[in-house]
């Protein structure tokens, strides 16, 4: 009888167990491993639910195909379960304890030997993402595509219960600005015009609560042309949602319940309070806007102690109203010269000029300034970081974004170094009280931190009220960031929810009425017909899935991931395309671009 028209699959590689001792099965999968034993050939059958051993009798006239079977071939095989002799129980896997005594066999699919070893981690990821669909048989890519299923079934259960509605937005859209670069679709039929791939569905999800849809949320991707890092692709996925007639506080707390119940859900952990801090104390504390708080430690002030010493770089910066300020590091006493070499380039690389460190030593003080700073200054540095003897202190003295930016990477650096980073539970916070806008030097112009919709906050909104641009660094917005061990997992804001103000915004963001109509005429339209106040966030799925699945890399959870360089090495993404359809879409290309073809 023929495997899988007539013999069907009864059940699954991984599932089978001492229960099922006795039956006659039918399974079906992929040959993982091969052994010949005098005369018996053993293989590991592997389907999605594990592995599990067969044992064939290649001399037995139903089982002759089992000589042939190779790795990686897809195969069928009927036969009893049965417990392992003793002393051949395999206690690492769950199918251990029996094996299968194959009666009859099929070969469904030969296999040529594949270009990598399933499941090798040697194997280096450009071979891996080329062969993406054999990775995917790995292991490891499987586990973490079946938490990223489940994590997205509980975020949907969870919504749908709190009377979220998923709504589906257009692709195919005008730009959404979040700050990136946008990725355009020409249009065939509008000659010269484009659509924008949405870099979120932001307006839209706006103009939903204008449409009394009152809780809305969507697992929605994003595409965004920006520089890539581990924890970014060009297209990503967001938990997208907003409320109607709320503030900061309700979606900050709605959020914190979907946070509790997927940690509760899918880590069986109580997640508890989840500390708010303001942008400026995250800076001040930790030099960064998504601080790890599992890394103990905290950034010092040291501007006014170290305002006078004689130390030229010191007192300029503090004279110049810059930001000296320190980290201790307990247990790094005993570090070498040639390794505070290596971390001062480190600081250097993010625009400091230099690092000086402190040591306590048996015979004093060691430090590159010493010839600056005597004991008793040095003592005074030791007590404003509240330093211990083993700690080593390290000062950065620069404008205040360098100086943050610069012991923030040490912070972190060493933390890993030094494994300082309590992983035994995940860490939250929300950062609260953002920067409204932020002035760009290269475009001379005031830019969104967060987007152009987000609500001033009420203390501030007078500032922009009066195009007081002196006080524009000022002025703090109703935006917030959920972040988990230093990632930035979910962003949002309350939203301005008036076209008066919508409009000073955009005065404040030098967006002229020309732009301003052509980009968000509809937009501004729809504010005048009746707008409840709203609000919303967004979290990165992906971040999300990343901290599920205890990885640093956002390709490990994604299925077909892009490399840095936004290509897809698997399919050749992007790719060209043939003259006749740049014809019909009016498009023709530049030299350059002819050029880089022809490389
Ligand atoms: P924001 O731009 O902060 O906000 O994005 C929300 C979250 O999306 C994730 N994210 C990314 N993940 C992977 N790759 C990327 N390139 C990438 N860019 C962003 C982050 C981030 O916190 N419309 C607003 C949300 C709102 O205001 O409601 C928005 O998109 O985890
Ligand atoms: P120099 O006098 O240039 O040899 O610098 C003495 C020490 O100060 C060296 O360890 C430098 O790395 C450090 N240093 C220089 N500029 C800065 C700065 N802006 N902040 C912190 N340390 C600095």
């Amino acid at each position: 009888m023929a495997f899988v028209t007539s013999k069907k699959r009864t059940h699954y590689c991984g599932h089978i167990n001492k229960e099922h001792e006795g039956q006659t099965i039918v399974l079906m999968g992929w040959v993982d491993t091969r052994r010949d034993h005098g005369g018996l050939v053993f293989i590991d059958l592997r389907d999605r639910y594990g592995l599990v051993q067969v044992v064939f009798d290649p001399n037995k006239k139903e089982l002759a195909k089992a000589k042939d079977f190779r790795g990686e071939y897809v195969v069928a095989v009927e036969g009893k379960v049965i417990a392992r002799p003793d002393g051949m129980v395999n206690d690492k896997i769950p199918t251990g304890e029996i094996e299968i005594e194959a009666l009859e066999c099929e070969i469904l699919s030969e296999a040529e030997t594949p270009p990598i070893q399933i499941g090798d981690e040697k194997v280096s990821e450009l071979m891996r993402l080329k062969y993406r669909y054999l990775d995917i048989r790995s292991k490891k890519i499987q586990d973490n595509l079946i938490t990223r299923h489940k994590t997205m079934q509980l975020v949907r259960q969870f919504l749908d219960n709190e009377n979220f509605i998923e709504v589906e937005t257009p692709i195919l859209y005008k730009s959404t600005p979040e700050g990136a670069r946008d990725y355009l679709v020409p249009s065939r039929v509008n000659q010269g015009h484009f659509y924008a791939l949405p870099q979120s569905p932001q307006t839209l999800k706006q103009l939903l609560m204008i449409g009394n849809m009152d809780r809305y949320f969507q697992i929605v991707k994003c595409f965004r042309d920006e520089d890539l890092r581990a924890d970014r692709q060009p297209e990503f996925t967001q938990v997208d949602l907003e409320m109607s007639f709320v503030d900061t506080d309700d979606v900050l707390e709605m959020n914190e319940r979907l946070l509790r119940f997927l940690w509760k859900e899918m880590k069986g952990a109580e997640v508890k309070d989840i500390p708010r801090m303001t942008y400026d104390d995250a800076m001040n504390d930790y030099g960064c806007d998504k601080p790890d708080l599992r890394i103990p430690w905290k950034l010092k002030e040291l501007t006014e102690v170290l305002s006078q010493t004689g130390f030229k770089v010191f007192d300029d910066v503090a004279a110049r109203g810059g930001s000296i300020k320190a980290i201790a590091v307990p247990g790094y006493e005993n570090v070498s010269r040639s390794k505070m070499d290596k971390l001062t380039k480190l600081v250097k690389q993010m625009g400091a000029k230099g690092l000086v460190w402190v040591k306590k030593t048996a015979d004093g003080y060691q430090s590159p300034v010493s010839k600056f700073i005597d004991d008793e200054l040095f003592g005074k540095i030791y007590s404003a970081c509240s330093a211990g003897d083993s700690d080593c202190i390290f000062i950065v003295a620069d404008d205040f974004n360098i100086t943050c930016a610069a012991l923030s990477m040490l912070r972190i650096t060493l933390a890993k170094e030094l494994d300082a980073i309590d992983k035994t539970e995940d860490k939250f916070l929300w950062v609260t009280d953002f920067p409204m806008l932020d002035f760009d030097p290269e475009e001379k112009r005031w830019v969104a931190v967060h987007h152009p919709f987000t609500q001033p906050s009420d203390e501030h909104m007078p500032i922009i009220a009066n195009k007081n641009e002196k006080e524009y660094a000022k002025v703090k917005a109703k935006a917030y960031d959920l972040v988990c061990n230093g990632y930035e997992l979910a962003g949002g804001s309350v939203r301005i929810h008036n076209q008066d103000v919508q409009n000073t915004v955009f005065d404040a963001l030098a967006i002229g009425p020309e732009e301003r109509e052509q980009k968000f005429g509809f937009f501004l339209e729809a504010l005048k017909y009746g707008t409840p106040p709203h609000g919303g966030v967004a979290w990165g799925f992906d971040r999300l899935c990343m901290i599920m699945c205890g990885t640093d890399a956002i390709r490990d959870v994604i299925a077909f991931p892009k490399t840095a360089k936004a290509t897809c090495l698997m399919s050749d993404a992007p790719g060209t395309v043939e003259l006749d359809q740049l014809l019909e879409l009016g498009i023709r290309l530049s030299e350059s671009a002819k050029e880089n073809l022809k490389k």
